[in-house]
């Protein structure tokens, strides 16, 4: 690679290995946007597994949990640990923010019995009968936008192919206007980025066009609790018993998570796999010749890639955990991103192989009662896109490295440039 990444990541890795274990904080979203955060976790698993970071310049303090059995653990234990104050670290600044505006909950961060009754309502639209019912449409629209490539020339993967068709899954579960469509992308990346990255100018802005994309959805409610209830996120909502006298910003909270949970995560996931299928050539031959196994392909790209680099809990008491003292209040990172590479789990986990004996054995859709609700469908998107790629194009190579995300919570791409080489 002649871009100076290779040479990034050996500093990176001096670095880490020359500090005390104390200073290391993975709370730095340049280390995410270079590709250097692995040494980090390395040394954390092995010598630091629950690893307390004081406060530093841009986020309060908070404790890493790295190694995949004490992810699971912190997991699947809803009531030491949990997600009422929130599921992501965030920065001071980003705190602050939110603190001065009213908060926009929603079931992802909530805890029982709130959490399960809002969940019950919004699964079954994502639930494999309902997948059922869009997978032909969702395949039709595949196919367009596939066709629509050019060929011979190069152009950026994730405008053309991953955010569309995020996009329009999203589109189809809201039922939302097709032709706008990219609105929803656009809300997302403004959902998840401060000022100056993505298309966040400046937290005033932000508020601005949320605003705008709240009173949208404020339209389709009043529209749909009018009408006999459908088979769309936004009816069901309107119609749930759970949902359906919920306040405003209760509203807002869950279209938001649902906007953000099917979108940045579905598409980065989208990206990996072709940019993973190019650094691991003989898996990509392996896929072309044997294309049934598209399925675990897409596991091993969600174990790999980790589209969200960690989740987020607070401790409810004092706990004692891998002999430390977590403190009722304290604030818990499971970095999925690391368990996802912790060798005692995976074997030779920074290896892509399409062929694990079990694929779908990650952290990637996190465990316990908020596993990813939308998991089924983020698979289904996954294999169809693939289906009909293999269908029509024999490679996509990499026209120049990509450009990574600046954030310690979404793990993906900006910008992926490749080429569908013309055929002899
Ligand atoms: C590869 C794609 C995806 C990844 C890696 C992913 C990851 C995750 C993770 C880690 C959680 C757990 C949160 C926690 O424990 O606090 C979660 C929850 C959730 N995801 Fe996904 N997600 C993906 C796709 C989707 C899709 C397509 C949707 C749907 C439209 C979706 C909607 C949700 C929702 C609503 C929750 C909250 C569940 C709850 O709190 O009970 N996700 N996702």
């Amino acid at each position: 690679m002649g871009d100076g990444s290779v040479d990034i990541r050996q500093e990176a890795r001096a670095r880490v290995f020359a500090q005390p274990i104390e200073s290391l904080n993975p709370a730095q979203p340049e280390l995410f946007r270079t590709d250097s955060h692995w040494p980090l976790f390395e040394r954390l698993r092995a010598e630091s597994p629950v690893h307390y970071s004081p406060p530093s310049e841009h986020y309060g303090p908070f404790w890493s949990i790295s190694r995949y059995n004490d992810i699971m653990a912190v997991d699947t234990d809803h009531q030491a640990f949990s997600s009422a104050d929130g599921i992501t670290l965030p920065s001071i600044e980003a705190e602050a923010e939110t603190n001065s505006r009213p908060t926009r909950p929603s079931f992802i961060s909530m805890d029982p019995p709130r959490h399960d009754e809002q969940r019950k309502t919004v699964s079954p639209v994502v639930a494999p009968a309902n997948l059922q019912r869009m997978e032909p449409l969702i395949r039709e629209r595949a196919g367009l936008i596939l066709d629509d490539l050019p060929i011979g020339e190069p152009f950026d993967w994730v405008d053309k192919v991953s955010m569309e068709l995020t996009a329009m899954t999203l589109a189809t579960l809201f039922d939302f206007p097709y032709e706008e469509r990219r609105k929803l992308t656009y809300w997302s990346d403004m959902m998840t980025n401060a000022p100056g990255f993505g298309p966040v100018t400046s937290w005033a802005q932000k508020r601005t066009e949320l605003d705008q994309c709240f009173a949208v959805f404020d339209d389709l409610w009043r529209e749909r609790a009018r009408q006999a209830p459908r088979f769309d996120l936004v009816s069901m909502l309107a119609h749930g018993e759970a949902t359906r006298d919920m306040d405003e910003h209760e509203y807002h909270g869950n279209l938001g998570l649902l906007i953000i949970g099917g979108n940045d995560t579905t598409r980065n996931t989208i990206s990996g796999s072709v940019y993973a299928l190019n650094r691991f050539p003989a898996q990509y031959a392996m896929l072309r010749e044997t294309p049934s196994l598209i399925p675990s392909m897409v596991s091993e790209t969600i174990r790999w890639q980790t589209p969200l680099a960690h989740m987020r809990r607070t401790a409810t008491r004092d706990v004692d955990f891998g002999g430390r003292t977590i403190r009722e209040g304290d604030r818990v990172v499971m970095w999925y991103v690391s368990g996802n590479r912790d060798d005692t789990v995976i074997e030779d986990p920074d290896a892509y192989r399409i062929d694990r004996a079990r694929p779908r054995m990650h952290l990637s859709f996190g465990f316990g009662i908020h596993r990813c609700v939308g998991n089924r469908l983020a698979e289904l998107q996954l294999t169809i896109i693939w289906e009909e790629i293999l269908r029509r194009f024999p490679v996509i190579e990499l026209a120049g490295e990509p450009q990574r995300t600046h954030s310690i919570f979404v793990k993906g791409y900006e910008t992926l440039p490749v080429i569908i080489p013309r055929r002899a």
